[in-house]
C-alpha cells in the first residue's frame, strides 16, 4: 500500500501553506505501507499529513497513543525507527526508514 498525501484526505493537507516550496519527497515504511513526504519533516506531521493518527497501543486498548504535544514532552508518540526507540516528533523523516510501533 502507498500512502500518498493527494490521494488521502487529512486536515493536516488542509492547513498547509499553499505555494510553499517543500523539500524532495521521499518513501519509508511505517508497518506495511510505504508512506510519502517532504524530507526532513517530522516523522510524526508525515504519518498526520497521510491520515495515520494511531501510533500505538496504550495500556487500555480503548485510548491508542497519538502524538499530543509535537515537542518531545509528552512520550505518546513514541516508536521504533529502523530498530531504536524514538520520539516521532522529533524524528525527521529520510529516504529508506522503517517505521514500527513501539
Ligand atoms: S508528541 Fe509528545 S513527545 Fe512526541
Amino acid at each position: 500500500m502507498i500512502a500518498r498525501r493527494d490521494m488521502l484526505t487529512s486536515v493536516a493537507d488542509d492547513l498547509r501553506i499553499a505555494g510553499m516550496t517543500r523539500p524532495a519527497t521521499i518513501t519509508f515504511r511505517f508497518g506495511d505501507a510505504v508512506i510519502e513526504a517532504p524530507e526532513g519533516e517530522s516523522l510524526a506531521a508525515a504519518l498526520i499529513a497521510c491520515g495515520i493518527r494511531r501510533l500505538g497501543e496504550g495500556l487500555d486498548p480503548a485510548r491508542p497513543r497519538a502524538a499530543l504535544c509535537m515537542m518531545g514532552v509528552c512520550q505518546q508518540c513514541l516508536l521504533r525507527v529502523d530498530g531504536r526507540l524514538a520520539q516521532a516528533c522529533l524524528v525527521p523523516v529520510r529516504a529508506g526508514m522503517v517505521v514500527t510501533p513501539a
